[in-house]
Parts: C-alpha cells; sequence; structure tokens
C-alpha cells in the first residue's frame, strides 16, 4: 500500500454525476483537503450550470464552469481533421482529443488556485486515465495526480450507492438511462460496456443517440456544400460559421441522414482489447469532404507522405501525447501542408452514405488540358515510352537473368 500523501487543494474533473459527485466527497474525506471542481461543456449536450448548485452542497468553494466547445473544436477537432486522422482504419478519437484540452484546464486552474493535485473520474482499465495524466504531467511535471478509481474499495455499485446515501450526496436516476458507458462531446458518442462486451452480437437499434437508422432516413438526398480556407472548414451552404457552428451543424444534416455510425474493436493503449460503438456524424462528413478539397489541391507528394504520417500521428493522440514534442513536430507538417486547401465541395448525404458531387478550387492542380491529352505541348506522349521503360528496367534485367525470377518455380 502506497503511503498516502499531504494534499492541500485538488482540482477534480467534474462533470456534475453521481459518480464524480461521489469522487469530489471522497477527496474531501480521505484527503481532508480543498477541492476545486471544473466542469466543461465541450458540447456534450447537456446544461452544466447545475454542476454548481451540486458543488456548493458538498461546501465546494471554489466552482469553475466554462463552455469550452469554440476552442475544443478550433484548437483540437480542426488540427486534428487537417490530417485526415484516424485510428486503426475506423475510429475517429472522439473522446481521445478532447481529453488534452481537459488536462490544461485542470492544470491551468491548479496554478490559478494553487492546487498541489488534480484528480479524474476515469477508471484504471481504459485509456482515459492514461491521457489526463501523461496531459497533466507534461503541462505540470510535479503536480500529484489523484485517480480514485484506482485507489477506493467502491468498485461495486451497491458500495458507491451506499457511500452516496452515507454522504447525503443526491442520486439523481434519471428515468431510462442508458446501461452504457457513453462519452458524448461536440465530436461524437461513444459507448461500451455492457451488451456491447460480447463483439459477436449487433448493439439494439435504440441504444444509438445522435443518429437516425439509415433505414429511417430521408428518401430524398440533402445536397451541401462545405466551403474550406486552409485545410479548415468555415462555411456551410455559404453561410460563414465558427469552428464549433460548423460542427454542431454537420453533426444536425449528418444525424438526420443517418451518417457517422462505426461499431468497432480497437486495440487500447494499456493492451486490451475493446469493443466500442460510436456516432461522429460531423466528423464523417468533414474526414470525406477535406479528403475531396484536398485531392485537388495537394500536390501528389505531399498528398501521400501525409497518409503515411497520419497513422502514427492518429496514435500519438490515441495514447495521449498530444502535448509531446512528436505530436507538434507532425502538426507543423500538416499545417504546412494546408497552406493551399482552401475551395468548396459539393456533398450528397443520403442514408448513411456520403458522396461528392463537386470539388473546386481557386488552387486546383487539376488542369483538363493536361487530363484530357488537348494541349500536345504539355503532355508528349513519346516521354512516356522512356518512362516506362527505365521504370522498368530492374525488372527487365531480372527477368533476363533469371527467368523464373518471379513466379518462385
Ligand atoms: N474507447 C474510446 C477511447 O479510448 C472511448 C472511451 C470513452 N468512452 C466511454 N464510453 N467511456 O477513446
Amino acid at each position: 500500500m502506497k503511503e498516502q500523501q499531504e494534499i492541500k487543494k485538488v482540482v477534480l474533473a467534474y462533470s456534475g454525476g453521481l459518480d464524480t459527485s461521489i469522487i469530489a466527497k471522497w477527496l474531501q474525506d480521505k484527503y481532508n483537503c480543498e477541492v476545486v471542481t471544473f466542469t466543461a461543456d465541450l458540447g456534450q449536450g447537456e446544461e452544466i450550470e447545475s454542476a454548481r448548485i451540486k458543488a456548493e452542497a458538498m461546501g465546494i468553494k471554489e466552482i469553475y464552469i466554462e463552455d469550452l466547445r469554440e476552442e475544443f473544436a478550433r484548437d483540437y477537432i480542426f488540427p486534428m481533421f487537417r490530417a485526415n486522422t484516424i485510428y486503426e482504419g475506423e475510429y475517429l478519437l472522439g473522446t481521445a482529443i478532447a481529453r488534452p484540452l481537459i488536462a490544461k484546464r485542470l492544470v491551468e486552474i491548479a496554478k490559478e488556485t494553487g492546487a498541489d493535485a488534480i484528480s479524474h473520474g476515469a477508471t484504471g482499465k481504459g485509456n482515459d486515465q492514461v491521457r489526463f495524466e501523461i496531459g497533466a504531467y507534461s503541462l505540470m511535471p510535479n503536480v500529484t495526480v489523484i485517480a480514485p478509481w484506482r485507489e477506493w474499495d467502491l468498485m461495486t455499485r451497491e458500495k458507491l450507492m451506499n457511500y452516496a446515501k452515507e454522504h447525503n450526496i443526491e442520486i439523481t436516476s434519471k428515468p431510462g438511462k442508458s446501461p452504457f458507458s457513453i462519452d458524448a462531446n461536440l465530436l461524437h458518442t461513444s459507448y461500451e460496456g455492457n451488451e456491447l462486451e460480447n463483439p459477436e452480437v449487433a448493439p439494439s437499434e435504440d441504444m444509438w443517440e445522435r443518429t437516425v437508422s439509415p433505414h429511417n432516413a430521408p428518401d430524398k438526398a440533402t445536397i451541401i456544400t462545405i466551403t474550406y480556407e486552409k485545410g479548415d472548414p468555415i462555411a456551410i451552404n455559404d453561410e460563414p460559421m465558427t469552428p464549433a457552428k460548423i460542427v454542431e451543424t454537420l453533426n444536425k444534416l449528418g444525424g438526420e441522414n443517418g451518417i457517422g455510425r462505426s461499431d468497432i474493436v480497437e486495440n487500447r493503449f494499456v493492451g486490451m482489447k475493446s469493443r466500442g460503438c460510436y456516432e461522429t456524424p460531423g466528423g464523417t462528413i468533414m474526414l470525406k469532404a477535406h479528403r475531396a478539397i484536398e485531392s485537388i489541391t495537394l500536390d501528389r507528394e505531399a498528398a501521400h507522405l501525409k497518409d503515411q504520417i497520419m497513422p502514427k500521428y492518429a496514435e500519438i493522440i490515441y495514447n495521449g501525447f498530444w502535448w509531446s514534442p512528436e505530436r507538434e513536430m507532425l502538426q507543423a507538417l500538416i499545417d504546412k501542408s494546408q497552406e493551399k486547401v482552401s475551395g468548396v465541395v459539393t456533398l450528397s448525404l443520403y442514408k448513411g452514405n456520403i458522396t461528392v458531387l463537386g470539388r473546386a478550387s481557386g488552387n486546383t492542380l487539376f488542369d483538363d488540358a493536361i487530363a484530357s491529352f488537348d494541349d500536345e505541348h504539355a503532355y508528349d506522349h513519346t516521354d512516356a515510352e522512356g518512362f516506362i521503360k527505365l521504370n522498368s528496367l530492374r525488372l527487365r534485367i531480372a527477368g533476363r537473368k533469371l527467368s523464373s525470377y518471379f513466379t518462385n518455380e
């Protein structure tokens, strides 16, 4: 057993829900320290002001409640989408990208309030504990981290409920509360646990909260345009919008058309495989649209190089290393690549599908004269003969030397 450290003041990532309310009380009890709560609106779709009343009821004096939606979209979601980031070919990193922002605010508030510790409600089995803590250590090397789920003996639901009752913590069991472990924000909703723990079985339709089933989506396609400037979406249907508003609007359009569901088994950083379901309606549209605008504005080798580093960049974010030199290095490369990525993409949204109908840019590299071979001076067909011959030289040499070289006979 680790010896208990002296703590003066701890900043807790507080959702206002039952679990983190219990944590707030437990921290006061166990460490006999002051607790500062930090509650953020990251677009999870729940009002957050009630967290103040609950925190006050527990005798908490320093209460931070912040709307971080614009910062989240502008400084985290958008930079990530410039890289067409996707983890293991499927996961758009909706939870992973929110954690570094929460970690940053936790330590900033710790510094402001003279706290020496931070605390969070992530369990000891997942990625989120890693992301919060690596983020916090990167930005405040001497901070103490308290992770109650790894420390306390309130491991069963029953023990938690008893603790709540003993300490007069309000148990607001919402009727129809989802049986899944859910994490929601502006970018996605994720579902884990419960019936999802059997990867052979599909979840029931009523699990999904943010998208209609493609079966029930409208029979008519929704046509939209997205305007890009330097790799970021800035307008939808010609209407300029802030970053958070862009994501919100695309979430609505995608959700109505059954876009952005996925059901995957992913590899967690801590070593286990985990089955999760995700709804990322706006993000799924953004990924498709961004690739479309890049397809005419990016040089081939620039585009391919981005594609090569993308899985590494995704892994860095997934594993919680947003605040690291390697992420910043890759970000600089990605951002540099976006200088000419401006223009308009037209899309059709229809029953879970996104189809690109058109793309246009003042910076387009698409040259119809060359592509259609109309301009004889620009593209000399006879150049191709030598190009092909030299590119096949080593293959011809090998083939001549050893006639069975490629057939392995
Ligand atoms: N597996 C996802 C990740 O590591 C989501 C984790 C949080 N989701 C949840 N339902 N608690 O990013």
